[in-house]
């Protein structure tokens, strides 16, 4: 049975500077791009040009039907330099915030979506000695120009940040890590410090973070194991934002945890370009783990597949979709779901793996919407949870 949504219910798409935006010079994720054998195999280069085209993507989005859409602030463009605020990059993105509100869309805005400037990370970054407080100030710079935007993000997966963070001092990240590494504690704890105090800088706007939700699944025996897998990789994330005014769910696919970690892949299960397993039913799992665990209401800030199959992308997310709605059938208090990703984009050293409900020719940077895009804001017309 379709599940209806109320008429503010969120449809849109998401993406993170980054990856879009292009030439993100200043921030610690180029440098390392550009070292001599770097470990990431591309580059992020242009990109996707988003940073002069975004009017036209915005066109796109709207189009479709969809109204809401979730960016990036850069830091690295803010502050290119410590304490230097770029007062150019700020109205950039008081442009793009008025572009959403003039089309009927809905800004959700992200504060830190993985890369910091070059200089925050040289300078001991999340747990130097005055990483909060660097962090802080940039809040309070951009505070200004958020006006009018209804749900900012203050940090984007601090859990999968917590468990890459450390490899980037190490110049060696690990970004595309299936694997996921013990998070630092250290700086587990310092990216919590800091999301609130990014909170109280805000004041009285709407603000929360989004959390990587793992879908951890237990073999059988490994009950423990898998307990404390989700607590130091997942549930001590959303434990932080028992006090927020919303918690962003992120759900790709699940983990099968074993008493020695994560099992090896089934070579029987279906994947996606990214490797991950095809589980649609991430998503289900992941807003009713969160819903049980945090008391304030949920924002699906991502939720997509890596996939160049652009009927397995619709396959995929009506299946999430089905999920999402009996969730919110069984009175699971949902806010919106923002589909990863509306372009296809920069994956974190890798243009192979396509997200995008919108393809982006690499060298002319021309956009070509995909068939799911159609039939998603159809969907959001309609205003319907698949049943
Ligand atoms: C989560 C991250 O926030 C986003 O940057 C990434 O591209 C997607 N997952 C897909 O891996």
């Amino acid at each position: 049975m379709p599940v209806p949504v109320p008429p503010s219910f969120l449809w849109g798409a998401a993406t993170s500077p980054h990856q879009v935006e292009g030439n993100n010079t200043a921030s610690d994720l180029w440098a390392i791009e550009n070292l001599p054998g770097s470990p990431l195999p591309e580059r992020s280069g242009d990109a996707c040009d988003h940073y002069h085209r975004w009017r036209e993507d915005l066109d796109i989005l709207r189009d479709l039907g969809l109204n809401a859409y979730r960016f990036g602030i850069e830091w690295a463009r803010v502050e290119p330099a410590a304490g230097h605020i770029s007062r150019a990059a700020l109205d950039h993105y008081r442009r793009m915030i008025d572009g959403c509100l003039e089309r009927g869309v809905t800004p959700v805005v992200t504060l830190h979506h993985f890369t910091s400037p070059a200089w925050f990370r040289h300078g001991g970054g999340w747990t130097g000695a005055d990483g909060i407080q660097r962090f802080a100030g940039y809040v309070r710079a951009v505070r200004p120009i958020l006006d009018g935007v209804p749900w900012v993000v203050t940090i984007n997966e601090p859990n999968m940040l917590a468990m890459v963070a450390a490899r980037l001092h190490h110049d060696a990240p690990d970004l595309v890590a299936g694997a996921l590494p013990p998070p630092d504690q250290r700086i587990a704890e310092a990216l919590i410090a800091a999301h609130h105090a990014a909170r109280a800088e805000l004041g009285s706007l709407a603000s929360g973070w989004t959390v990587a939700n793992q879908t951890f699944h237990a073999a059988p025996g490994a009950e423990s194991h898998a307990e404390e897998w989700a607590w130091s990789r997942e549930d001590q994330f959303l434990d932080a934002a028992r006090e927020d005014d919303f918690i962003g769910v992120q759900a790709y696919t699940r983990v099968v945890i074993g008493p020695d970690g994560p099992l090896p892949a089934d070579p029987a299960a279906r994947r996606t370009q990214n490797g991950w397993e095809f589980y649609p039913g991430a998503l289900e799992a992941a807003v009713r783990h969160t819903a049980k665990r945090v008391p304030v209401p949920i924002l699906v800030t991502e939720n997509g597949i890596a996939t160049a199959d652009d009927r397995e992308r619709r396959e995929y997310t009506e299946q999430a979709l089905a999920g999402l709605g009996r969730a919110v059938s069984d009175g699971v208090d949902v806010r919106g779901y923002l589909h990863w990703s509306l372009l296809d984009n920069y994956e974190w050293g890798s243009w192979a793996h396509t997200f995008g409900l919108v393809a982006v020719d690499r060298q002319t940077f021309h956009r070509t919407v995909k068939p799911s895009a159609r039939w998603y804001g159809e969907l959001a017309r309609a205003g319907f949870l698949p049943g």
